[in-house]
């Protein structure tokens, strides 16, 4: 009797602290959350719990990098969106928040932005106290399942207490639709120059652009893009801004495209164009297809609003539409990519972004093993063995050869990268690399044309984090992002090449854990 009493408290409790209604905020799970589970990243930010997929609501406020994003609270698979939500100081430490945004009477809460309504346009807040205002997309899912194509609006809520707790929009929503199917994921800054907002939003396989003065009432400005780029799948959560040209005096504007399916490897990618945008329409005379990140885990990513310093700051969802829902964690699902500093450049006249990790590496790990130089053995070798592999970031130069870079465990998982000069191909190789059969997509190797590296020599920097690899080579000129679910995490690293080749400022750091 005590025992089937014992059961009935148990669950009991477990279901009432599954339901969280707006009035009961998500609490710490304490009790529960080790941050210690299989595949756990140690400083990738994940939720507490359950599911997530893009950032959302990306900005910087009264000291504080907001992190908003795709979450279903009840189940490790997608559902009905929430706004889940995250701050921290350093874009490494993540404090969670409550939840943010939950569904309404107009629809599950999709992806979108955030603003700092510094002039108040909007009226939500006053000069003193300027409000934040999200931005997002309504998916009403009974119009969506009853066949309608009008089932997905833009809507605004506001916060005044620097995003702790969130206000609707009474006349939500401030764009209504006009019968397109995929209508959604708005980003919204404020363009200097004509002194209004706009926003970038994606319909289906273009973009349009619309302006605002007060946040609430848009006009469509421009449509782009049915006849550029790539167009294998459905275009999502667009990012529009504007960077310099490093080492010159031009500005150019980037928009961002995510698509899926349609990447370069297959599923989900980020793909990007360079161009003008005048206030009223983006243009660009690109004609080649350029991508943000070459692996397959880099998908719906976009930048902060409102950064000191006007940094161009990105965070990704590390994860791919293709087997997103079946990676093998099991109290949580996905990660974010490490946020990274974004800027472009011209190589061979051609503009190309380049992404540089934005953690303080320095400051957050301690030195495994460092050389200014190590020359490779008779067998053209070089091996490290250390528990502390799985959680850190491994840099070095080589000089432009063929090499092949292996991470392993004692179950004999092993993740290959290689690099073939003469073709200039990189590849990653993730068949033998652990879990890999939840999904037929998976296990597969992917290998990418690296023309754009001229050095006579190849810098590399790596992260890895028990279930990612994030690779930058060259400053970040490329980067690859993939996740990976080795059964422990790799502690034996082998780099093999030729003989004679020395691999200079080697160093791997074992990152700390954030949780
Ligand atoms: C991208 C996306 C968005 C959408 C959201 C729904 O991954 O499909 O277009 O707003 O996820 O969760």
């Amino acid at each position: 009797m005590k025992f089937f009493l014992t059961i009935f408290l148990t669950l009991t409790l477990l279901s009432s602290c599954r339901q969280n209604t707006q009035d009961e905020p998500l609490k710490p799970l304490a009790e529960t959350v080790t941050y210690t589970e299989a595949f756990r990243p140690q400083y990738h930010f994940t939720p507490q719990e359950k599911w997530m997929n893009d950032p959302n609501g990306l900005v910087y406020h009264q000291g504080v990098y907001h992190l908003f994003y795709q979450y279903y609270p009840d189940d490790i698979v997608w559902g009905p969106m929430h706004w889940g939500h995250a701050v921290s100081k350093d874009m490494l430490h993540w404090e969670h928040k409550p939840i943010a945004l939950y569904p309404d009477k107009n629809g599950y809460i999709f992806s979108g932005s955030a603003v700092v309504d510094t002039q108040n346009t909007t009226g939500f807040g006053t000069p003193e106290n300027p409000p934040l205002v999200a931005i997002f997309t309504y998916h009403d899912d009974a119009k969506a399942k009853a066949g309608r194509h009008d089932f997905q609006t833009q809507g605004i809520a506001y916060s005044l207490d620097n995003g702790d707790t969130w206000t609707v929009y009474e006349d939500n929503p401030v764009i209504g639709n006009t019968d397109i199917h995929d209508f959604r994921d708005p980003k919204v800054f404020w363009h200097e120059d004509t002194q209004r907002w706009i926003m970038a939003l994606v319909a289906g396989d273009h973009a349009k652009f619309y302006a605002s003065d007060n946040l609430k009432t848009w006009t469509h400005l421009s449509d782009f893009g049915k006849d550029k780029g790539a167009h294998g799948g459905v275009w999502e959560c667009p990012d529009l801004f504007k960077l310099p040209v490093e080492g010159t005096d031009e500005e150019k504007w980037v928009l961002f495209i995510s698509i899926n399916p349609g990447a370069p490897h297959g599923g989900s990618g980020t793909q990007y164009f360079v161009g003008s945008f005048d206030g009223t329409t983006f243009t660009t005379d690109q004609t080649t297809e350029k991508w943000i990140d070459w692996g397959t885990d880099n998908y719906a990513g976009v930048t902060y609003n409102n950064t000191p310093d006007s940094k161009r700051l990105f965070i990704g969802w590390m994860s791919n539409w293709l087997y997103a829902q079946e990676t093998p964690s099991e109290t949580w699902r996905s990660a974010m990519t490490l946020p990274r500093e974004l800027s472009l450049t011209k190589v061979n006249g051609q503009y190309a972004l380049q992404s540089k990790v934005f953690i303080d590496v320095e400051k957050n790990s301690d030195s495994v093993f460092s050389r200014d130089a190590i020359p490779l053995d008779q067998n053209g070798q070089f091996n490290l063995v250390s528990s502390s592999l799985g959680t850190s970031e491994i840099s070095f130069r080589i000089p432009n050869q063929d090499v092949e870079i292996f991470f392993s465990n004692d179950e004999g998982d092993t993740l290959a990268v290689t690099y073939q000069k003469d073709k200039r191909i990189f590849s990653l190789d993730r068949s033998r690399s652990g879990m890999v059969n939840f999904n037929e997509a998976f296990g597969q190797k992917h290998s990418t044309s690296v023309s754009l590296l001229t050095s006579d020599s190849v810098n590399f920097q790596i992260f890895l984090d028990w279930s990612s690899i994030e690779i930058f080579l060259n400053d970040g000129l490329y980067s690859f992002t993939e996740i990976v679910f080795p059964k422990s995490p790799f502690n034996k690293l082998s780099i093999i090449s030729d003989k004679n080749v020395k691999l200079t400022h080697f160093s791997v750091k074992n990152i700390h854990t954030i949780w």
